[in-house]
């Protein structure tokens, strides 16, 4: 094992990602920030547009516990998933005095799962916790050649790689082989680092992706209400869209039909259509349309808006 580690490690100094912005800092809230963000967005995405925004508005964890929860999830709109964003203020409001240490307080904590906590440990405190994202479990899988392993079994293998002397930048490096070369498909083996020691390097069913994401089509219909410059939305129902605003759903009729563009959003290809809504008795929430961005609004419903602006 101590020569893959070093071998590793070698390689993640000439090669890894050292200049991502959450890599390079100290401060435990960035570093649990990225991690939230990280989870199902882009790498690209949060550190050219998310994270900086967000650490420009909200710059401490103290300062984000502070701040209206709608700020929160405006701030948040468009990078989805917004449990994550209501999450992350409830855990601001509950942790004024700062961020737990430990892997074990820091799972009491609301959106913290053993992912996260764990990383928070790794990356930000240096502890010797294995950390097994979708990409080390490639890596993890391939090198132990386990092909059905689950995620305790893919863990245990973790720790037997575990450098601990150095357990941030091993698990860093980790990340980066598995985002880097040790792809999904056409791994680049003859440029790994771990290619002599990886048992799995020559049994193909442990290389091949079984899993293949399925889509579903589906189409929506909301009402557009104007007055003025103001829009009608409503409260968003369900746990998925909780405190955001979105347009009123509505049974289509051809005649008011306005206007439709595509959207997607997780598995979900969507075929958002709207109309004209005339008015009615129901209870709206008016939006200004100049303050679309301060607005706790799904990139749905912002598409939604713009298309009826334009
Ligand atoms: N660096 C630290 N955590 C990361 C993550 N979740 N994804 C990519 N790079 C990271």
């Amino acid at each position: 094992m101590k020569k893959a580690q070093a071998a590793l490690l070698c390689w993640y100094e000439d090669h890894g990602r050292h200049e991502l912005p959450w890599r390079n800092t100290q401060d435990i809230y960035c570093v649990y920030l990225s991690e939230i963000m990280l989870q199902q967005t882009q790498v690209h995405r949060v550190r050219d547009q998310y994270y900086p925004q967000f650490l420009e508005k909200f710059p401490t964890l103290q300062a984000l516990g502070n701040a209206p929860l709608d700020d929160v999830l405006a701030a948040w709109s468009g990078l989805g998933y917004y449990s994550r964003a209501r999450n992350l203020h409830k855990t601001a409001q509950l942790c004024s005095d700062g961020l737990p240490q430990t892997k074990q307080e820091l799972l009491k904590l609301p959106g913290i799962g053993s992912y996260t906590a764990s990383a928070v440990c790794s990356f930000g405190y240096h502890q010797a916790e294995p950390v097994v994202d979708t990409n080390i479990a490639r890596v993890i899988k391939r090198f132990f050649a386990l092909s059905n392993a689950v995620a305790k079994e893919l863990e245990r293998n973790a720790v037997k790689l575990l450098n601990t002397t150095d357990p941030r930048s091993h698990n860093l490096a980790l990340m980066d082989l598995g985002a880097m070369l040790c792809l999904p498909k056409n791994p680049k083996c003859t440029l790994c680092p771990l290619q002599t020691q990886c048992q799995g390097k020559n049994e193909p069913e442990i290389y091949t992706q079984k899993k293949k994401t399925v889509y579903e089509n589906m189409e929506l219909f909301y009402g557009i209400l104007k007055k003025e410059n103001k829009i009608a939305l409503i409260q968003a129902e369900g746990n998925m869209y909780k405190n955001m605003l979105t347009l009123p759903s509505i049974d289509p009729t051809e005649e008011d039909f306005l206007a439709s563009f595509k959207h997607s959003y997780t598995k979900y290809r969507l075929t958002v259509k709207l109309y004209k809504l005339t008015e009615s008795d129901k209870e709206f929430i008016w939006l200004n349309l100049d303050d679309i961005d301060k607005a706790p609004l799904s990139s749905l419903t912002k598409k939604a808006l713009f298309t009826v602006m334009r």
